[in-house]
């Protein structure tokens, strides 16, 4: 009796100090992890997310750059973590980053400021400005999900990004003290957490004028009430890749982490805008072609296209009995909205259809993103015009985003996109952010 009672106590050791902590929190591994993301529709129309980092953990609010190289914050002020580490020189860190320099730091070692330690250039891709930055290592922590809630959160205690100074910070929205890049590098964090967790290096990103979500792993990915977006929701486009950087400052060789998308060509309802093609495609200087962009508040057209599609959307407004209105900055083409019927995809408005691949593939803008609602009696065209000599003749911004499911799928380089979510009755601020951990 005593025997097979010390017996059991054995096992029962056993179970707790042996076999339980293979299935505590720690071994959870998460089939996807979820980020919401918040617009600050009031000031800069930038899209923040909160991340924790560090030991202790701090919740971070960090600017999203869909074709940011890696995750960038501000080591200068108030960073305290016990598991900060610098990448060394010439370790695998520093070549997974590719960031082949060396340096030292002349000051005293802290975060951001270390001995032996190679570093990237972080980009404040709002304001065009970059500086050099130490790589570095520090614990991360998100939630996972099951792409229809948020569940238990887990963390990655190595995950890599850049140190930035304090000023570098101007220009993101209040309170923000870095940028999260989803860019197509290694370290971007689609990239990471895909490794960290083994899922499948794909994410999905939702925004909305309110909140929104990134998801990082495959779907489907469940919205309210009770819509299921698959593979067999959205519509597929190759991924191009621009060989030339197009990040504020980069060296030689580097290609860009942005997502380009093959635009051949142009319609408005119906009608193809006449353009100058050669813009559309990607030139051996990297100039040229189209992109996706979280920090683009919305779609900047090179000039001569800019002309060409506002020139053809007036004239289709017309045919519909669309009245103009004076501009409203930065808007040049504005509309009364008396003369604008309401549809569930937005403004009744002129359709502007982008054909990607072949004839079949069409990225439809309806009104919801097309139209911007000054006030009451206002709407205008949310399109800006760029320069003459812009770098990428096609800048899809975040307006034109929002409310589209897109699915980034890396290993396989193409974008799978949803089309305007309030045509399925559901919208990107519709993720349900009740916990089922
Ligand atoms: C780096 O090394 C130099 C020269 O030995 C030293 O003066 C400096 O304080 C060191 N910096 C850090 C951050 O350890
Ligand atoms: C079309 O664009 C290309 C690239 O910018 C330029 O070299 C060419 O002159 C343009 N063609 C016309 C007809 O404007
Ligand atoms: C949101 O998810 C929670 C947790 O699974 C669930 O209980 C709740 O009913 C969902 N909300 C709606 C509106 O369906």
């Amino acid at each position: 009796m005593a025997y097979s009672n010390f017996q059991h106590f054995i096992t029962l050791l056993l179970i707790l100090f042996f076999i339980s902590p293979t299935f505590s929190q720690q071994s959870f591994r998460p089939k996807a992890l979820v980020l919401p993301v918040t617009k600050d529709s009031a000031k800069t129309l930038q899209y923040t997310a909160q991340i924790k980092q560090r030991t202790p953990l701090v919740p971070l609010n960090l600017v999203v750059d869909l074709g940011g190289q890696f995750l960038w914050v501000d080591c200068e002020n108030q960073y305290t973590s016990s598991t900060y580490r610098p990448a060394r020189c010439r370790s695998a860190q520093c070549s997974l980053a590719k960031a082949n320099g060396c340096g030292d730091c002349f000051s005293s070692p802290k975060p951001g400021c270390n001995n032996n330690t190679c570093g990237l250039l972080p980009d404040n891709t709002i304001t065009h400005t970059a500086t050099s930055g130490e790589l570095a290592e520090d614990v991360l922590s998100i939630q996972s999900t099951n792409g229809f809630n948020p569940g238990q959160t887990v963390s990655v205690s190595r995950f890599l990004f850049t140190c930035a100074p304090t000023f570098l910070l101007k220009g993101l929205a209040s309170g923000a003290t870095g940028m999260a890049g989803l860019g197509r590098t290694k370290i971007a964090l689609p990239s990471q957490l895909a490794s960290a967790f083994s899922f499948a290096r794909k994410f999905a990103i939702c925004v909305s004028s309110s909140n929104g979500v990134v998801i990082f792993g495959d779907g489907p990915y469940g919205f309210l009430p009770n819509i299921v977006l698959d593979s067999n929701s959205l519509t597929y486009t190759p991924l191009l890749i621009n060989p030339v950087s197009t990040a504020s400052a980069f060296s030689q060789g580097e290609s860009s982490a942005e997502y380009f998308i093959g635009v051949k060509t142009i319609k408005i309802d119906s009608k193809v805008v006449s353009l100058n093609t050669s813009l559309l495609s990607i030139n051996s200087n990297g100039v040229g072609g189209t992109k996706i962009s979280t920090v683009d508040p919305y779609t900047v057209l090179e000039a001569s296209i800019y002309k060409a599609v506002t020139d053809a959307f007036v004239k289709a407004s017309i045919a519909r009995n669309i009245k103009r209105v004076a501009s409203f900055a930065p808007f040049e083409f504005c509309f009364s909205s008396d003369s604008v019927g309401v549809t569930r995809l937005g403004a009744a408005v002129p359709t502007i259809e982008l054909f990607l691949q072949n004839e079949n593939v069409v990225w439809r803008i309806f009104g919801a993103n097309s139209m911007v609602n000054i006030n009451d009696d206002v709407l205008c065209l949310g399109f800006v015009k760029g320069g003459e000599n812009l770098q990428t003749s096609i800048v899809i911004g975040g307006y034109q985003l929002e409310d589209n499911l897109l699915q980034i799928d890396l290993a396989a380089n193409r974008l799978g996109f949803s089309s305007l979510l309030f045509g399925r009755q559901t919208g990107c601020f519709n993720f349900n952010f009740t916990s089922n951990a």
